[in-house]
């Protein structure tokens, strides 16, 4: 049987706002073993995008815990990913500076700046954008 992979258990998401907490998410509690494909499904502000953020460390829950390979997590990391449902560009940032935006965020200081760029090119190559780095998104 495939090792537990990703583990959410009793997560709660509370938003303040103006009103007052809204709960997004109550009691979320998933199970994912290392190589289940899975889809969350649901309608429209149901708490789906919640919980990926979750997951990726971008939110961090108010209740509960997520746990990815036996390591509770509480900020984005290389090992995960997330692909978003809008573009989530800085209109006034160069394409090489958005990506840039992000890998400072999870490599911080892990890289050197020469490293960075490297890394930086080489995916936008790979998916063919290398010659768009100095561009902006518009
Ligand atoms: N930052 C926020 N502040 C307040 N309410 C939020 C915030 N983000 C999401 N919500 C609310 O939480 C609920 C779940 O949102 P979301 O996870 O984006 O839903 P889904 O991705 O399933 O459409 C929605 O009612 C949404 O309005
Ligand atoms: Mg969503």
């Amino acid at each position: 049987m495939a090792k537990l992979h990703l583990e959410l258990t009793g997560v709660e998401m509370a938003f303040d706002t103006a009103k007052g907490p809204f709960i997004a998410l109550d009691n979320v509690n998933l199970k994912i073993k290392k190589g289940e494909f899975v889809s969350l499904i649901g309608h429209s502000g149901c708490g789906k995008s919640t919980v990926l953020n979750i997951v990726a460390g971008l939110l961090q829950a108010s209740k509960g815990g997520c746990v990815l390979d036996g390591h509770e997590v509480n900020s984005p990391g290389p090992e995960r990913a997330v692909v978003f449902q809008n573009h989530a560009l800085m209109p006034w940032l160069t394409v090489y500076e958005n990506v840039e935006l992000a890998v400072r965020q999870v490599f911080k200081k892990a890289m050197s700046r020469q490293e960075r760029k490297e890394w930086i090119l080489h995916n936008l190559e790979l998916v063919n954008m290398a010659h768009a780095a100095g561009k902006r998104p518009g």
